[in-house]
């Protein structure tokens, strides 16, 4: 039985064009310096999501690229902002560090007061899931476990850390999606999680949306919804009945030529919330 459509709520996005997108180094099983990557394409699809965003009633706003920054695109990386208070990102990886600083810079530009540096590793939103409940922090790749205490300090809201196990998806971003963040309501991947992870997410969304491996591999938790639309990669297939059938509309994006760097729709797309 499928359940009554669901409200849709207007959102704040940060996003970031691909405009020197490019795959030069590999930091995640997905990126393959030898693929060459078809820029105009990239950009194309991200107008895409950019578009759809805002027909939707979205709000994008606009990060500046860096010719350095060959990962910018994936803005959700950058920060985590949550009440209008910003959590800095803190990079894994050398190559993507300077990501951290122009993101400050933009929301200092643009009136935020609240702005941590963050001590501890930690990318922002790929590592950091908000519901109405929890924030959901990933850990095992990329953000130091020690982050986890960090942003339950910083937004003062209860942190649970969750144990990434498989490196193809090393974000939590890549394994789990927030549906509904007035409720708790989550779908994600169980492989891509210890056995311990697994059972805390069992208790704690003991009627979240269950993702195969085929979907999974399709990027499809890499997903956006903003309580009603859920966006997500076009080719996840397996995940639209489900997503109807519990009230969602999910909207199909090709974003394959993102994927050659290792992120899709989520990656792109870093939420303001508050403030
Ligand atoms: N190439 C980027 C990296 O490996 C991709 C980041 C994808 N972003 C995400 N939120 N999962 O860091």
């Amino acid at each position: 039985m499928r359940s009554a459509p669901r409200e849709a709520s207007p959102r704040r996005y940060l996003m970031c064009p691909p405009t020197h997108f490019q795959v030069t180094y590999s930091i995640n099983p997905w990126m393959d310096p030898a693929k060459p990557v078809d820029l105009g394409l990239a950009l194309a699809q991200w107008e895409d999501l950019r578009d759809r965003y805002r027909s939707l009633g979205h709000t994008v706003e606009l990060l500046d690229p860096d010719p350095g920054l060959p990962d910018m695109v994936f803005a959700a990386n950058g920060a985590t902002v949550i009440d209008g208070r910003v959590l800095g990102a803190r990079f894994a990886h050398p190559q993507r560090t300077a990501e951290a600083a122009a993101h400050r810079a933009w929301f200092r530009a643009h009136g935020y007061t609240e702005i941590r540096e963050p001590e501890h590793v930690n990318e922002g939103e790929g590592d950091f899931a908000v519901t109405a409940s929890y924030i959901l922090a990933g850990r095992g790749f990329r953000s130091s476990p020690l982050s986890h205490d960090e942003a339950q300090e910083f937004f003062g809201r209860p942190v649970i850390g969750l144990d990434l196990v498989d490196p193809r998806y090393y974000h939590l971003d890549t394994a789990l999606c927030v549906l509904d963040d007035a409720a708790d309501e989550i779908m994600y991947y169980p492989a891509a999680f210890s056995p311990g992870s697994r059972a805390v997410l069992a208790r704690l969304f003991p009627d979240a949306l269950l993702a195969d491996e085929e979907d999974a591999a399709a990027f499809g938790l890499n997903a956006v919804s903003d309580g009603r639309h859920v966006v997500l990669p076009h080719t996840a297939l397996g995940l639209f009945g489900p997503l109807r059938e519990r009230g969602f509309e999910p909207l199909g994006m090709d974003l394959g030529e993102l994927l050659k760097g290792g992120g899709s729709v989520k990656c792109c797309t870093q939420e303001l919330r508050g403030g």
